[in-house]
């Protein structure tokens, strides 16, 4: 049993940028991110209104966010706290994501909070969020495994997924920060979370592909009724704030598995293929995607 249609949550802008040392030009941004949605990507993660010294790469969100009112896709942007809100809000943003962490150490790395101080610091985010009838998000990391901690306990992430959603985000996606899950670690995951009340039409998935199961991941966890997917245009992408985690699951392999499997995604694979080809010259080195290469010296 699989479904008909996956919605597929581009992060390429977002998590397959912030990681690129040299800045990437902001036109060069906003070409890239109108191209993915010329490529039939309804999704597509913006920037991110994070302290520019922490994220230097995204440190442009003012100036690139302007440049995308005409891209015909939903843009959400990643806001930690109040002060990100305030900036997204006053640019326009109408879909926010917050973004938790299943461990302490990860928190703290990565929003200098503990695990319940930084749900803490995105409450208020929410709730004026909801006021205001902008959609959000709650990214969930290592949901699996942690580079500094191993092994998350399945508990552990229960705990803090229902925390977010009970502070009102719409969606939960489930981070494999550093790529480590493996597929009965997914269904272990999403069947505990579905014990504890989570709906999974409330759950996406996140993986990055540092050992190659983000596909293997995924499937299982269509089969278990998950149908929105996170992938990174070209395969782009790791968290400056995790050394282990590579690049997401490329949006082109996710896309070649689900046409071949006639779910839905209105991703057109050629336009796409092209876009992650030239933003890779744009880059400088050529896309970690097998389904970019291939296509690309057909
Ligand atoms: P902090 O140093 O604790 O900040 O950082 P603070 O609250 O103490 O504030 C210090 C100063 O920063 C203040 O300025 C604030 O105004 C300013 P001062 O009063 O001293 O002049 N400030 C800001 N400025 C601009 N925008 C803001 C902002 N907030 C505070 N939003 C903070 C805390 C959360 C800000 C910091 O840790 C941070 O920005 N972290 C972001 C890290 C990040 O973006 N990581 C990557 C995204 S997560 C990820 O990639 C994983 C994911 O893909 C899923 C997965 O794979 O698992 C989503
Ligand atoms: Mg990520």
């Amino acid at each position: 049993n699989l479904p008909a249609h996956v919605r597929v949550h581009e992060v390429g802008a977002r998590d397959g940028l912030q990681n690129e040392k040299t800045v990437v030009p902001t036109e060069v941004k906003a070409e890239f991110i109108h191209r993915l949605a010329d490529a039939g990507l309804t999704t597509v993660e913006a920037t991110s209104f994070v302290h520019p010294k922490w994220v230097p790469q995204l440190a442009d969100a003012e100036e690139l966010f302007p440049l995308l009112r005409d891209v015909n896709a939903e843009l959400p942007v990643l806001v930690p706290n109040a002060r990100g809100l305030d900036r997204a809000l006053a640019l326009g943003a109408r879909r926010i994501a917050v973004f938790g962490s299943a461990t302490e150490t990860f928190a703290s790395r990565n929003l200098n909070r503990t695990v319940d101080e930084s749900l803490a610091m995105f409450e208020p985010v929410v709730a004026r969020a909801r006021e205001d009838k902008v959609h959000v998000r709650g990214y969930l990391s290592m949901c699996f495994g942690d580079p500094w901690e191993g092994a998350v306990p399945i508990g552990q992430v229960v705990r803090v997924a229902k925390a977010l959603l009970d502070l009102g985000c719409d969606e939960l996606s489930l981070g494999d920060t550093i790529g480590v899950a493996t597929p009965g670690h997914i269904v272990a995951l999403l069947t505990a979370l579905n014990e504890a009340g989570v709906p999974t039409s409330a759950i996406g998935v996140h993986f990055h592909d540092t050992y190659g199961q983000a596909l293997a991941n995924t499937l299982v966890a269509l089969q278990q009724g998950v149908t929105t997917v996170d992938a990174s245009a070209g395969g782009l992408g790791g968290c400056p704030y995790a050394k282990s985690a590579t690049g997401n699951l490329a949006t082109e392999d996710l896309v070649w598995m689900l046409d071949g499997l006639g779910i839905e995604t209105g991703v057109d694979l050629g336009r796409l293929t092209a876009t992650s080809a030239w933003m890779a010259e744009r880059l400088g080195r050529p896309s970690p995607s097998r389904t970019v290469r291939a296509l690309s010296h057909k």
